[in-house]
């Protein structure tokens, strides 16, 4: 077998490197970000950088990779048998398929009482019109979704009901995200599921350039949602299910 060249070992070590170091920023308006520490090989970032597949700001200490710099790093890492964060090894997040979505409706009723819970109907409309902002995570022994997170894209700047039942709100280059739903089924919960759900939506919708992730929820969710660097914008305007929503937000960008 061919040698690898020096060089593109050491661009290819240096971005596992940065991929497997990389930790979340404490900023508490940014929590879901991840970034690494810039000391490697100078001419190997410029490379990758060249590639698009990390950025490095101006005067920073970091560098932080963009989604296709993952997704090359997690190629790397199976092509040298090493092994993800847990959760990574674990799950794999992607869109969701067309042939999933009857078992997006089951985990719906199963997560929600029926006066919240999105319908079948919906359901169907959601992923036949916006499958790109319906983020699943796969148990990888099963092969089954275990959790997700969907919504729709829109230049809206408040929430409103009718984005649960109105898949044509849907506007693939608006600037803000209305989250529509966040499911665990009940076996996968507790084990940071959720909030790496949310964290991989919002890392994702900000390198799409998105300025505004807005949701609607319950009293009892605000604080978990407050630790996902949400902001709580007090009660919405919504009648969904016949309960009281508070709305929040959680600015991604300037987009
Ligand atoms: C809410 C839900 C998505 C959480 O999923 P999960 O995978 O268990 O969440 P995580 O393990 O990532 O927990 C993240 C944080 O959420 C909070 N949290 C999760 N479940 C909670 C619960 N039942 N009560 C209070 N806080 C909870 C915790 O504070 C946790 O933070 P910590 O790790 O610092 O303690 C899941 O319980 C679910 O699907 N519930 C039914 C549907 C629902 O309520 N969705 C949200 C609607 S807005």
């Amino acid at each position: 077998m061919d040698k690898k060249s020096r060089k593109q070992a050491i661009e290819e070590l240096s971005l596992m490197l940065i991929y497997l170091t990389r930790f979340q920023d404490n900023n508490e308006f940014c929590r879901y970000m991840e970034t690494s520490w810039k000391n490697y090989d100078f001419d190997a970032i410029d490379e990758l950088e060249h590639k698009d597949l990390l950025y490095q700001p101006k005067k920073s200490k970091c560098v932080y990779l963009s989604e296709e710099g993952k997704e090359q790093a997690r190629k790397l890492l199976a092509e040298y048998h090493i092994a993800d964060k847990d959760i990574l090894e674990k799950y794999e997040f992607r869109n969701i398929r067309p042939d999933e979505t009857e078992q997006a409706v089951s985990i719906e009723q199963i997560c929600f009482p029926p006066n919240e819970a999105c319908t079948e109907q919906h359901m169907r409309e959601r992923i036949a019109k916006a499958s790109e902002l319906f983020l699943v995570a796969v148990d990888k022994e099963t092969g089954k979704i275990a959790g997700f997170l969907n919504g729709l894209s829109t230049d809206e700047y408040s929430f409103r009901d009718e984005f649960f039942t109105d898949a044509d709100l849907h506007n693939p280059n608006g600037k803000n995200i209305m989250l529509l739903g966040l499911d665990v089924l009940p076996q996968y919960r507790r084990q940071g599921l959720g909030r790496e759900l949310v964290f991989e939506y919002l890392r994702r919708e900000r390198e799409r350039d998105r300025r505004l992730v807005l949701l609607t929820c319950l009293k009892s969710r605000v604080k978990m949602y407050k630790k996902f660097g949400f902001q709580d914008n007090g009660i919405a305007d919504s009648k969904w299910g016949g309960e009281e929503w508070h709305e929040m937000s959680c600015v991604i960008g300037i987009g």
